[in-house]
């Protein structure tokens, strides 16, 4: 962090959790409200909001309208996280407030996307578990697949998806992408859009940013459909950017070979059928969870709102 300067005059508001070291950092330099917490945010916000200079939220718990109506001197919004799609921009361009986000955690997310796709390959949950309740002792295991040599395919080469090419290089894999923008600084092949894209890989990364919760998923039957029984599908994006029943369907169906979930439509619910199923891969939303990189987010975040407070304007601002 870049100075130990404090501000206990300077009142913020917590519209989303944050880890108990950034929120100790928070609470040792300004005043904490955690409005987040209280049963009704908003009942909380009518009561405190008129004397909140900055708020601190994630990328599941952005800033909405109703939020920044609440708090007529909202300065500043640090997000601890990468995700926009929960902050309402326009509302928040309207009023001129400066929303920060962590652009710190690409290496992870690319790291637990490529975990996944060999967790999915070499079936190592279904392994571990094979190993623990001693089937192995009368049993093989079914086989698994190979990674290395494939063709995969990269839903969004933005600075997530971009990550995840560079490690899946060393895989010797044939690399291809489908992004608005075609890149020609990468050695990938591009691709109009995600169908072409699912109709000629082996293994499919969502890494597209995230439209809010709500609007038409863009990933659904057509897609499994075209990766196939021995295809496999990698989120580590968005739960609701996909149609989760169809994807259900397809895997029960065995129309798709596999998928690798790090995000659910409905966080923390995942569906039982789903978790009932052996050809997928699960985890929670874990995707930049490790120490290293919750503290260079939660760095980042004290950081951009000292240096915001002590006028010298913010550090990773998206407005
Ligand atoms: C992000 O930064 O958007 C991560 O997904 C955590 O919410």
């Amino acid at each position: 962090m870049t100075s130990a300067a404090s501000f206990p005059d300077v009142e913020l508001a917590l519209i989303g959790g944050q880890q108990p070291f950034v929120l100790e950092e928070l609470q040792s330099r300004f005043k904490i409200h955690s409005v987040y917490a209280e049963a009704n945010p908003f009942a909380a916000l009518e009561r405190i909001g008129g004397s909140i200079r900055g708020a601190v939220g994630h990328g599941m718990a952005g800033l909405t309208r109703r939020h920044i109506e609440l708090m007529p001197k909202l300065e500043i919004c640090a997000l601890n996280g990468v995700g926009l799609e929960t902050s309402d921009l326009p509302a928040i361009r309207e009023r001129g407030i400066k929303l920060t986000t962590t652009p710190v955690l690409f290496d992870d997310v690319a790291d637990l996307a490529v975990s996944l796709a060999l967790s999915c390959c070499r079936q190592i949950p279904l392994a571990d578990r094979f190993v623990r309740s001693q089937q192995w002792e009368n049993e093989r295991l079914p086989l698994g697949r190979k990674l290395t040599g494939t063709r995969v395919g990269i839903l969004g080469l933005g600075r997530i998806g971009i990550e995840v090419a560079r490690r899946l290089e060393a895989f010797k894999t044939q690399i291809f992408y489908a992004d608005p923008i075609k890149r020609e600084d990468v050695p990938y092949t591009h691709v109009t859009d995600a169908g072409t894209l699912a109709s000629t890989v082996d293994i499919f990364f969502l890494c597209a940013a995230g439209n809010p919760k709500g609007a038409p998923p863009m990933i659904g039957r057509t897609i499994f459909d075209a990766l196939g029984p021995r295809g496999i599908f990698i989120n580590i994006a968005r739960g609701w950017l996909v149609d989760e029943p169809e994807l259900i369907k397809a895997l029960q169906e065995k129309r798709l070979g596999a998928a690798g979930l790090d995000v659910f439509y409905d966080e923390p619910m995942v569906p039982p059928a789903l978790r009932a199923l052996d050809n997928v891969v699960l985890t929670p939303h874990i995707a930049s969870s490790t120490e290293e990189t919750m503290r260079a987010m939660g760095a980042c975040v004290i950081d951009n709102l000292v240096s915001w407070f002590s006028g010298r304007g913010a550090l990773t601002s998206v407005t």
